[in-house]
């Protein structure tokens, strides 16, 4: 490729860019699939850092941007900042058909006006610069680029932007690498680049070990931007897998069993990579009331709920009498959000586990806090019942192999079987059904008996 990145910082065509694109991004912002605070306007943008990496008087400009969206708090929400997003801006006299869906829009004021602006990474060669300034390890501007020295980078992999439904944006080069692009950015350690880092320096095959990764550097605060893995070919994600077995009356034990391990080898190799901690009674009251408590906003919000609550409560008070009593657990750095669609299976049958960023709505501190490690475990029980659910309900038998199977996998890697510890499982399962309630009531109501059948289960059950 012969084209670098070259120009940097802020000039005085960078310092007035806003003027060309604050009318068009605060219409266009919040019609994104990853903007956050979507169903509130955005009252204005202001630039956190702009880098120019092309000079918009050639064929094809392109802009890094940092732009932190000021919008009224949500109801019932202390004021905000706002969120600060990342967007990788093309400017062009026009823009061909093959690049429609990127518009957006063309430019009226400012340094840019008569220009055409778009999302640039549907274009190739602006995706092309990006792998590129990770190959070579480039700075510009805030921009700064890493890369692990061990693995190969390709020059001229040929890039295609992901167009499902996603929280971030991804390319993928040349079936060879995925670019995770974090839409919303943070300042700090970020888990999404952390945990595979750490996996990899551990040796755990099961995560996709980074290759390279791009940081901005703003005063004296450092984020994440992007992430380079590589792309696991022809892979299914397990959720997809589940369903299609379901749908055939298959049998999915022996995955489930392979996911088991998969998520033990992760599990045990965090364990000696990161810090863990022990949690005594004062750390266990801290999180059995937290448990309760959205327990409780949970049924002032879903009142389907009602009739369960003095069980659901009664899962969180047997793990408070299990710490009373002197019991204490360790808490390890996991996942954070593990279910079937966080894994792919390669066409060779090897499991991948993927996504570590953790909710991109809770601060980083909460995101990378020690926890334990029943937590991943709860959230594909989990996932299996709703697979199976989603399926037909009378597949309750199939999740419920696929569970003791998840289980006794788990436990021939870890060496010890989460369901020798039922109150902790209980307890982790019940705050996620809880959680899966008030989702389902507020986004898809069709899918609320699904959550609701291991309400009923878990508010019955008494494993003491
Ligand atoms: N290493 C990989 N190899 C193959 N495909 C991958 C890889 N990493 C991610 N993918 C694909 O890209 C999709 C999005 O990745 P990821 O879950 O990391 O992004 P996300 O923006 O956090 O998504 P979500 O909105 O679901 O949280 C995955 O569902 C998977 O299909
Ligand atoms: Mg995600």
């Amino acid at each position: 490729m012969a084209e670098t990145v070259t120009s940097s910082g802020t000039t005085s065509t960078t310092g007035h860019l806003l003027a060309s694109l604050e009318p068009l991004l605060r219409e266009w912002l919040p019609r994104q699939r990853w903007f956050a605070g979507k169903g509130r306007p955005v009252t204005g943008l202001t630039p956190v850092a702009v880098t120019e990496l092309l000079p918009p008087d050639g064929r094809l400009g392109l802009y890094h941007l940092l732009l932190r969206a000021h919008q009224p708090p949500a109801p019932g929400s202390a004021p905000h900042a706002g969120d600060c997003y990342q967007l990788l801006i093309g400017v062009r006299e026009a823009l061909p058909p093959r690049l429609a869906p990127a518009l957006i829009g063309h430019v009226e004021e400012g340094p840019l006006a008569g220009r055409t602006v778009y999302e640039a990474l549907y274009d190739a060669r602006p995706a092309e610069l990006l792998l590129e300034a990770l190959r070579t390890r480039a700075r510009v501007g805030v921009l700064r680029s890493e890369r692990d020295p061990h693995q190969e980078i390709r020059a001229g992999l040929v890039p295609r932007l992901l167009t499902a439904e996603q929280s971030n944006s991804s390319v993928v080069y040349g079936d060879t690498f995925i670019l995770k692009l974090l839409r919303r950015v943070v300042p700090g350690v970020n888990p999404d680049l952390e945990i595979p880092l750490a996996l990899a320096r551990e040796g755990c095959p099961r995560v996709p070990a980074p290759t390279a990764w791009l940081h901005a550097d703003v005063g004296a605060e450092s984020s994440v931007l992007a992430v380079l893995q590589p792309y696991v070919a022809g892979a299914a994600d397990g959720w997809e897998l589940a369903l299609r077995e379901l749908a055939k009356g298959e049998d999915f034990t022996a995955e489930a069993r392979a996911l088991g391990r998969a998520t033990a080898e992760v599990h045990t190799a965090l364990a000696r990579a990161l810090p863990t901690v022990t949690l005594g009674p004062t750390q266990m009251n801290a999180l059995v009331d937290g448990m309760t408590e959205r327990l409780a906003a949970a049924v002032q919000a879903v009142p389907a709920l009602r009739p369960y609550e003095p069980g659901l409560r009664s899962a969180y008070e047997a793990l408070a009498a299990l710490a009373a009593e002197g019991r204490t657990w360790t808490a390890q750095r996991v996942h954070g959000d593990l279910h079937l669609g966080q894994c792919l299976r390669s066409p060779s049958g090897q499991w991948s586990l993927i996504d570590f960023e953790g909710e991109p709505a809770r601060p980083l501190a909460e995101r990378r806090m020690a926890q334990p490690p029943v937590r991943d475990i709860a959230g594909m029980l989990r996932s299996f019942d709703y697979a199976a659910h989603s399926a037909a309900p009378s597949a309750a038998g199939w999740a419920h192999a696929c569970r003791a199977a998840y289980c006794s996998g788990y436990a021939e890697v870890a060496g010890r079987d989460p369901r020798t510890d039922p109150v902790m499982l209980r307890a982790y399962e019940t705050d996620k059904a809880v959680y899966e309630v008030v989702y389902e009531a507020r986004h898809r109501p069709d899918w609320l008996a699904v959550p609701l059948s291991a309400v009923r289960r878990l508010a019955a059950s008494d494993p003491t």
